[in-house]
């Protein structure tokens, strides 16, 4: 049997797993159980090689930029400089005339009216009356938020409850379809999933728990002891179990003929 961590294991393993640069959970070493889509792959079914695309909430880019061999012109947009200036650097000289990115909030989106065939928004703040404005007729809006119930058990060992992630971690979907069908959208798909989901060693569970915005900061010397319970109550052959809950949303900005079609009835 394996012996209980210590705090001494955990200031060791939080000292040396580093920061997290924009975005970037790479350094995490995860498994889950089969989802039934993949973000990037639902993307690029909506674009086309003349594609004008407004990503909201891009942090680093990266997600953006591999996006960008299957649109025509692409802007990413965040609230925080430093993501965008690390999204900057992250360009690759072939992309600069393609893809660009700004420091513009989600809610004032200062774009014209119906700019953009298709907006992206990835785990970030929904502004429905801003994205409608934005998207020309006919367009197309993804988003894939982080659900309330995600890793369940960790939040609940710290006693903090579901939805207690960061302001903006989670959006309430009921609420946003009622609020994009108030403002002339069609809802194209709607999903979700809440799928088992490992932390594969101890060190990837302490990157996630200092990387992510939770009700406190982490800090290993205040919340060891919770930590050391989640891995001796949680520790599996596959590694450390959780869950990943995550949520779907298409939509579709109606045309101004059906607009008008449907005035008529
Ligand atoms: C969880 S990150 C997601 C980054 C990226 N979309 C991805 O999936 O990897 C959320 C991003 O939204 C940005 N953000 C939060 N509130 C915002 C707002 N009101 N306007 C624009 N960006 C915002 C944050 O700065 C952060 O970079």
């Amino acid at each position: 049997m394996e012996r209980p961590v210590t705090l001494e294991d955990l200031r060791r393993i939080a000292a040396s797993v580093g920061e997290r640069r924009g975005w970037d959970f790479s350094r995490v070493q995860d498994d889950r159980d089969p989802v039934p889509w993949d973000y990037a792959d639902v993307v690029r079914r909506y674009l086309q090689p003349s594609s004008h695309v407004l990503d909201i909430g891009t942090g680093e880019g990266k997600r953006f930029l591999a996006l960008a061999p299957h649109f025509g012109a692409g802007v990413g947009i965040d609230a925080d400089p430093t993501m965008i200036q690390v999204a900057r650097q992250n360009t690759p000289p072939s992309l600069v005339d393609k893809v660009s990115f700004e420091v513009v909030r989600a809610e004032a989106l200062g774009f014209p009216d119906a700019a953009y065939d298709v907006v992206l928004n990835r785990h970030a703040s929904v502004y429905v009356e801003e994205i409608v404005r934005v998207l020309r007729s006919d367009g197309i809006f993804i988003t894939q938020q982080v659900g309330r119930r995600n890793t369940q058990n960790i939040l609940a060992a710290f006693g903090w409850g579901p939805e207690s992630y960061g302001e903006g971690w989670w959006q309430e979907m009921p609420t946003l379809v009622e609020q994009f069908q108030q403002n002339g959208c069609a809802i194209i798909a709607r999903a979700e999933y809440d799928v088992r989901y490992w932390f594969r060693d101890v060190e990837s569970l302490i990157f996630w728990l200092q990387s992510v915005p939770l009700p406190e900061d982490f800090n290993i010397e205040k919340h060891w002891r919770q930590v050391a319970q989640i891995i001796t109550e949680y520790r599996t052959p596959k590694g450390i179990e959780t869950n990943e809950h995550r949520e779907l949303l298409i939509v579709q900005k109606r045309s101004s003929e059906h607009s008008k079609e449907s005035d008529k009835r």
